[in-house]
């Protein structure tokens, strides 16, 4: 039966060049922008002709420029107090992930409290927040256009997410020409990211349909919507990304790279992710390994695993990657495959102990992983310790055929 949810920005500028259309966009939603970025573009000219530009319409502007990757909790209660200072009306977070859901988090304190952990979870945030402009410097996260913003709390030993649609940015201005600068290494992490986000959203669990399911839960496995998007993700990201990751300098595959990052954000932001991104989490925690390079090991394990349950999905990523159609039981092993080799051209490690795991830790990471009950929900194979344990002993040792049987 046909089910969906669709959530997303109201509107989504996309192209080259579409960040010199900011002082327009930003002008329909406030009169006092607060930027929130990092180090790094704060010392790129490309931020302040965006600053000027915006002072030119009669903008005023203030830039917090120490965005920290994990998000401490130190760093979004000193750029909410600048923020409030400032009497800022509107938001633009520019750069990666981190900067994007700074803003969503600033704005989020400034309408509610700067006190955030009553917010972890789903649908705990009570009502609109001050507007949010997301400018994507990565192609990764898709947080341009998700309802989620993830932080760093001291007292959780994995991070921490809130997940509400009024986290949703009001308005995305995706512009390829941001992310030239990306070194391969951040290009490829990132890339899998979103072909991990992609790969998850469209073998999720299929729900049974039902009039509330949207309304109680932010991530409501496989739909009608999430399909769409993941498809052209996984079309886009399948083809690009090499490319994107060996020649950075190439614009259509940064545009490809950076669309099919946007069609995955908008996937798992309503299917939400899984396995590979539960297990991660411990993982991230214990080895401080990137997130993208982390999901994407695991992610054939996954797919090994969960092989069982999606034959059909499976079966159309390897079509969605170019591979001939043969018959669907050959097509979908031959997914696995093509995932694999995918991430392995773009430097992604093949097993969990190039993430620097050790043996005496999977027990650990499989028990933790457990607890994030959301994404493990939303697998299409039930998971319990046990079978997640078969999964990080599997990738510890490298070895999908242990997966096979059972
Ligand atoms: N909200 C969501 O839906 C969502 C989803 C996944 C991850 N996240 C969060 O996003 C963050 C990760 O984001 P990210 O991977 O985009 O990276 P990031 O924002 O953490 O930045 C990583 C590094 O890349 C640099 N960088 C960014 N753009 C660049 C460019 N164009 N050229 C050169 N360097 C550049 C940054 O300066 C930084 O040093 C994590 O905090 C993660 O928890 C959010
Ligand atoms: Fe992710």
């Amino acid at each position: 039966m046909a089910y969906g949810v669709f959530r997303s920005p109201a509107v989504i500028y996309f192209g080259t060049g579409q960040r010199k259309a900011l002082p327009r966009i930003v002008a329909q939603h406030g009169q006092r922008v607060f930027i929130c970025t990092d180090e790094r573009f704060f010392k790129d000219p490309l931020l302040a002709g965006i600053e000027q530009a915006l002072k030119a319409v009669g903008i005023a502007t203030l830039t917090y420029d120490r965005t920290i990757a994990e998000l401490p909790a130190s760093c979004i209660q000193e750029a909410t107090a600048l923020a409030r200072d400032f009497n800022a009306d509107v938001f633009l977070g520019i750069g990666g992930g981190s900067c994007q859901d700074l803003a969503k988090l600033v704005s989020l304190s400034m309408s509610y409290g700067d006190d955030l952990r009553p917010f972890y979870g789903e649908f705990k945030v009570p009502g609109k927040t001050l507007p949010v402009i997301a400018v994507p410097t990565t192609a990764g996260t898709g947080s341009e256009v998700t309802p989620v913003a993830v932080l760093g709390d001291p007292e959780r030993v994995t991070k921490v997410g809130i997940s509400s649609p009024y986290l949703i940015p009001v308005v995305a201005v995706c512009d390829p020409e941001l992310t030239l600068t990306c070194p391969p290494r951040l290009t490829a992490i990132a890339g899998a990211d979103a072909m991990t986000h992609a790969l998850e959203a469209f073998t999720a669990i299929r729900h049974k349909p039902s009039s509330e399911l949207s309304l109680n839960q932010v991530f409501i496995g496989k739909n009608i919507f999430s399909d769409v998007q993941a498809r052209s993700a996984i079309a886009a990201l399948g083809k690009y990304l090499p490319t994107a990751v060996e020649d950075g300098s190439n614009l259509l595959a940064r545009e490809r790279v950076m669309y099919g990052s946007l069609a995955a954000g908008l996937a798992f932001g309503a299917a939400g992710t899984a396995a590979a991104h539960a297990i991660q989490y411990p993982i991230g925690a214990l080895t401080h390994t990137a997130h993208g390079l982390g999901v994407a090991t695991l992610m054939p394990y996954v797919m090994e695993f969960n092989f069982e349950c999606c034959v059909p999905e499976l079966a159309e990523i390897a079509h969605l990657c170019g591979l001939p159609v043969q018959n669907e039981a050959a097509d979908a092993r031959d997914a696995i495959d093509a995932v694999e080799q995918l991430f392995s051209r773009i430097g992604i490690p093949s097993s969990l102990q190039g993430l620097n795991v050790t043996a005496d830790k999977l027990e650990w990471v499989a028990k933790q992983s457990m607890l994030s009950t959301r994404l493990i929900n939303n697998n299409p194979r039930a998971l319990t310790v046990d079978s997640i344990g078969r999964i990080v002993n599997a990738a510890y040792a490298g070895d999908r055929s242990l997966l096979r049987s059972a």
